[in-house]
């Protein structure tokens, strides 16, 4: 097999004394950037044979005995005539045991016990640099962590007959490591929609709502998505009956882009409501169903947190919730004590919000 995870120590004297002398850029660096980053991790995908366009090939890679156990960062570079997106996970376990494999048909599933699915490059994304943590949080690697895997999961655009005619291996991923335990694990909780948009839909609303009802944890990073019919995406948190706007925006300007969150994370505490809405335009004579392929439609909001390292145990995986788009959960009133601030935003919307107005909010 051709691929391989180094281990490159780099000097911590020198470390030191660049952390010293850049204490300043670093402070003025949007991106805190850690300075105990003493190690990359480099792992390649190696020059495989890919049969066909459109296919997805995993490899697994072991992280049970590297030194520096914490990941802090990691930076992906791919060849992007041939790969189209990319991304890594962390997991405790993996269904096929197999070292590299087409994973076409469990793309998205691959790992079993305890993950985290750190994100990963996207040819229709915008920035690619190098994506580090905000300082105090680390994904921590090993068996007592029960992570022991690295899983990359590929999606070849092209089929490459010949690898040989590459001008390299397909895909690297390089994660920035530390010896240091942070205080702060990673995970993600993600809201999406199930069922269809009807036919003949001027403006159809998709709704999913989630009460919170684990530790406090501190969101810092989200993601939103739809497909074409998307015409604006809500998110929201509520707490003590009053919502903290996420994000509106109109899905195509930046749909495949994470966002970062200015100024302090926004803590979560049990009974708190999180809450996306999507709205479509669907004007054909077929309903739309929702779902992953690209004629499907999606109403996606991730939202990235950080929590207590202590509480591993709370978040052994994202949480996912997923709401029937037939369901107007917003104005249900069913057990969700603070919907009635969400039914109060339905009905402002319903009233207020025109194309034009919709315009005049995302600008
Ligand atoms: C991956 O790293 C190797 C070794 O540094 C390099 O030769 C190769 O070009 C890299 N591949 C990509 C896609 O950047
Ligand atoms: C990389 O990050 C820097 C600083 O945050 C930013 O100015 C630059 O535009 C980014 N590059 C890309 C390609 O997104
Ligand atoms: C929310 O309400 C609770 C109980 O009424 C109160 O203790 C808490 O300080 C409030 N939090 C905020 C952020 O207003």
């Amino acid at each position: 097999m051709g691929w391989t995870a180094i281990d490159v120590s780099l000097c911590k004297l020198i470390m030191l004394l660049l952390a010293l002398i850049c204490i300043q850029c670093i402070h003025s660096n949007p991106i805190k950037v850690s300075t105990e980053v003493t190690s990359k991790t480099l792992i390649q995908m190696p020059n495989i044979q890919v049969d066909k366009p459109d296919s997805y090939k995993c490899m697994a890679v072991p992280v049970t005995d590297l030194e520096f156990s914490n990941v802090v960062g990691f930076r992906i570079d791919v060849i992007k005539e041939v790969i189209h997106h990319l991304s890594v996970a962390f997991c405790e376990d993996y269904k096929t045991h197999q070292t590299l494999w087409d994973c076409k048909s469990n793309h998205g599933n691959i790992c079993s016990g305890r993950s985290i699915a750190s994100g990963g490059w996207d040819g229709y994304s915008k920035g690619h640099n190098d994506t580090m943590f905000p300082e105090d949080i680390g994904i921590h690697l090993g068996k007592d962590f029960k992570m022991n895997y690295v899983i990359i999961e590929a999606h070849f655009k092209q089929a490459v007959p010949d690898p040989g005619a590459l001008k390299g291996n397909p895909a690297n991923v390089t994660l920035f490591m530390t010896k240091k335990s942070q205080k702060y694990s990673y995970q993600k909780v993600i809201l999406y929609s199930s069922g269809y948009i009807p036919a003949f839909s001027e403006d159809f609303k998709a709704e999913v709502s989630y009460k919170w009802e684990s530790v406090p944890v501190y969101v810092y990073e989200y993601f939103v998505h739809t497909h074409n019919y998307g015409q604006l995406v809500e998110g929201y948190i509520v707490k003590n009956n009053t919502k903290i706007l996420i994000t509106m925006e109109n899905p195509k300007e930046r749909s495949h882009d994470t966002v970062h969150i200015e100024g302090e994370p926004i803590e979560i505490r049990p009974g708190d409501i999180l809450a996306v809405r999507c709205s479509y335009r669907n004007i054909a004579p077929n309903k739309v169903l929702f779902g992953t392929g690209g004629a499907d439609e999606m109403c996606n909001l991730i939202l990235t947190f950080k929590y207590d390292a202590k509480e591993i145990d709370s978040f052994p995986e994202a949480i996912k919730v997923s709401t029937n788009a037939q369901d107007k959960v917003w104005c249900s009133g069913d057990g969700h004590d603070q919907g009635g601030v969400l039914c109060g935003l339905q009905q402002e919307a319903d009233s207020k919000t025109s194309p034009e107005n919709i315009n005049r909010l995302i600008m």
